[in-house]
């Protein structure tokens, strides 16, 4: 029989992510619905070790739904990558009584958790992170919200390209991965994207496509970056170099990660942490809540940790063929 979970911790780790504070407030009221109490861990595995934490309630959590960023605060920690920090996190989860931690955060929280597990302890992963790179799971938490204010941000930035018929280059997060390069590449009708997931052709993927887009009677053009490429800078200099534009560069920034959750933001975070907290209840800890098909399936640990995500690469033709004057090769009929 499952053992009787009575409390449990809660923490955010890494970088933070808008929908946070909603993952945060569903597993404190849904516990509190189970009649069990949560603790907060603040500044993530950082605080365990350090037993920095605040008690959790459901009034507590009031008015957290709307609120970027995250009230349990984050870091990353370089103390519980060592055994001895671990060590000391699992003394805080014993002195504590915690039967269990919810750890909401990206692939590094969920490395920390599954330690963590390895030394007895239960632990559930969120996935929260702007650049929805989580193998495991079809989207993680505030990848909705970056999206859309990246998209706000171009969408100024197009305002004044246009009047002043620029080039704008322009540099989103996403570390490694282009999904929301991509993603906000078509909405804003970039001419061009730039995916570390794609080996960067310059010719083609850059200059064919601004000259397309002149040719089609544009005079304003927008290329979109994703960092894992390289620096919009050097990217900026050579379509100076090699177009003969003279582009303005614009690195988006921290400020991607902030700003008041979505509402699909907020519904996901809401559900992952129903489904964090009704994991313990039912006894079925280290895994991961993901999503799939927009369904919540619960993942163990070690084996959503070896998947693979890669970007689909039928979105980047999506984001070809919307240039006017796109010309694809047709498959030959058999
Ligand atoms: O993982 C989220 C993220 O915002 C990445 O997109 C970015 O590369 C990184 O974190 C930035 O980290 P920091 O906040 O430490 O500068």
């Amino acid at each position: 029989m499952a053992k009787e979970i009575k409390r449990i911790g809660v923490l955010t780790s890494g970088g933070d992510a808008p929908g946070m504070n909603p993952a945060v407030r569903a597993v404190v009221r849904t516990a509190a619905a189970y009649g069990i109490e949560v603790i907060g861990i603040r500044r993530g595995w950082q605080g365990l070790i350090t037993g920095d934490f605040v008690k959790l309630t459901s009034e507590g959590v009031g008015h957290t739904l709307s609120r970027g960023g995250t009230i349990l605060y984050t870091a990353r920690s370089e103390d519980f990558m060592t055994e001895k920090g671990r060590k000391r996190a699992v003394g805080t989860c014993k002195v504590l009584g915690l039967d269990g931690i919810v750890a909401i955060g990206g692939d590094g929280t969920f490395r920390g958790a599954l330690e963590l597990s390895r030394l007895g302890i239960p632990t559930v992963g969120v996935p929260a992170t702007i650049d929805n790179d989580i193998g495991c799971t079809n989207y993680t938490i505030g990848f909705d919200t970056a999206c859309n204010t990246a998209i706000d941000c171009i969408d100024k930035l197009r305002d004044t390209m246009q009047s002043h018929e620029r080039c704008s280059v322009v540099e989103v997060m996403g570390r490694n991965a282009g999904f929301l390069a991509l993603y906000v590449g078509i909405a804003v009708g970039a001419t061009a994207v730039l995916v570390p997931e794609k080996e960067l052709d310059f010719e083609k993927d850059v200059v064919e496509r601004i000259q397309a887009s002149r040719l089609a009677g544009n005079t304003h053009f927008m290329i979109v970056v994703a960092e894992g490429v390289g620096s919009a800078v050097e990217i900026g200099h050579r379509i100076k170099e090699e177009v003969g534009l003279d582009p303005r560069v614009t690195v988006l920034g921290h400020i991607q990660r902030g700003g008041a959750p979505s509402a699909r933001d907020r519904e996901t975070a809401t559900r992952m942490g129903f489904y964090a907290v009704k994991a313990f209840v039912e006894g079925h800890s280290n895994s991961i809540i993901c999503t799939q098909e927009g369904e919540i399936v619960e993942i163990p640990i070690e084996e959503a940790l070896a998947m693979k995500k890669t970007l689909q690469m039928y979105r980047y033709e999506v984001m070809e063929a919307m240039q006017i004057g796109s010309h694809f090769e047709r498959p030959k009929k058999k």
